[in-house]
């Protein structure tokens, strides 16, 4: 079942529309056409209640305001150093927001825009089709980018399926910046919340939480969750720099199964009994424990979210890959189809 809301106006005055989501198996969900944000989702507990397990805002101004909660995030998810990069020997000076760093796509994101939406019944639940051109110099990137975003709600979560075609050569690296508590969007902190992932290496950042280029093994450090884990374990962990640095975890992971697939990374909330897994083709997820959430943001129903409300699974090349020989390319070229599916279903 699909319906549809005003949800508010952009500060120019155009509407925003939510879409409400209902699966014939009781998952719910609402997307907006601002920022693809998935404003809400509902997953049942151990006793089959639901409850809503994501950050989110009530209105339009708190949106563009929060940090990416549940928003498409793009042309280039995480952070390229310097916000520079050179492609086929021409330099580009992308905009910087985050120190001297280009991140999550500059001042005006795929986050903070209107999309085409398209909502219709697809065989395996309602569907969002959201749509985008971005034009050529957009925050300074090269090429008309031309996106799709599916979102279906399917049986037991939420799949999202990405493409973008561009005319001229670029970069491109998108993802979605839910943020996940299992316990209810409300429920305070996520440390004791489990968590899993399938990969034998991190990357390392700089201070400034740029990839040094490594590709480090986790083996015996904090980033180790190839057994499940509770994240307060290992988010204030003093001795270990790389944590220090990120403020907690705020890190791409490698997936040992990259490229095809697979459930690549699960959480466990204890509490509730809910489960969230990550079913992903991507190379690499970064992993954020809302290290800089500290209150100020006011979310939905007035919620205040404090330090470590929440977790977010970005699926995704790894971050500055333009800048760094050694991580697999994030280069589209014209005829070329950018193309990558992640699901996450809860239990
Ligand atoms: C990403 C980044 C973090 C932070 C959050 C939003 O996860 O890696 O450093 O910017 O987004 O606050």
């Amino acid at each position: 079942m699909i319906d549809s809301r005003h949800f508010g106006c952009m500060p120019d005055g155009r509407d925003v529309t939510a879409y409400e989501l209902e699966h014939d198996s009781g998952m719910r969900c609402e997307i907006l056409d601002l920022g693809g944000i998935v404003t809400k989702l509902f997953a049942p507990d151990r006793r089959g209640s639901y409850a809503d397990v994501v950050l989110g805002c009530d209105d339009v101004e708190s949106c563009l305001q929060a940090p990416y909660f549940g928003a498409l995030i793009g042309r280039f998810g995480n952070r390229i150093g310097g916000g520079r990069f050179s492609l086929d020997g021409v330099s580009y000076q992308l905009e910087t927001n985050d120190g001297d760093n280009h991140l999550h796509g500059g001042v005006t994101g795929f986050d903070k825009v209107l999309w085409k939406a398209e909502a219709s019944e697809g065989e395996e639940g309602p569907t969002l089709k959201l749509r985008y051109r971005s034009p050529d110099g957009d925050a300074h990137y090269p090429g008309n980018l031309d996106v799709e975003v599916v979102y279906t709600l399917i049986a037991n979560g939420l799949r999202i399926a990405y493409e973008a075609v561009t005319d001229a050569p670029t970069i491109v690296n998108l993802t979605n910046h839910s943020y996940f508590n299992l316990d209810g969007h409300d429920a305070g902190s996520v440390l004791d919340h489990e968590l899993r992932i399938d990969a034998d290496r991190f990357t390392p950042v700089s201070a400034a939480l740029i990839p040094t280029g490594e590709l480090a093994l986790v083996e015996g450090t904090p980033f180790d969750f190839r057994v499940q884990a509770p994240i307060g374990e290992r988010v204030d962990r003093t001795d270990d720099e790389q944590i220090v640095r990120g403020g907690g975890i705020d890190h791409n992971f490698v997936l040992n199964a990259a490229g095809t697939f697979a459930r690549s990374a699960k959480v466990y909330a204890p509490v509730s009994g809910r489960t969230l897994e990550v079913w992903t083709d991507q190379l690499g997820v970064q992993i954020y424990t809302g290290n800089f959430l500290d209150g100020s943001v006011v979310g939905k129903g007035g919620t205040a979210y404090p330090k470590r409300a929440a977790i977010c699974l970005e699926t995704q090349h790894f971050p500055d890959a333009p800048n760094q020989p050694a991580f697999p390319s994030v280069v589209l070229r014209p005829g070329e189809t950018y193309c990558t599916t992640t699901e996450y279903r809860f239990g």
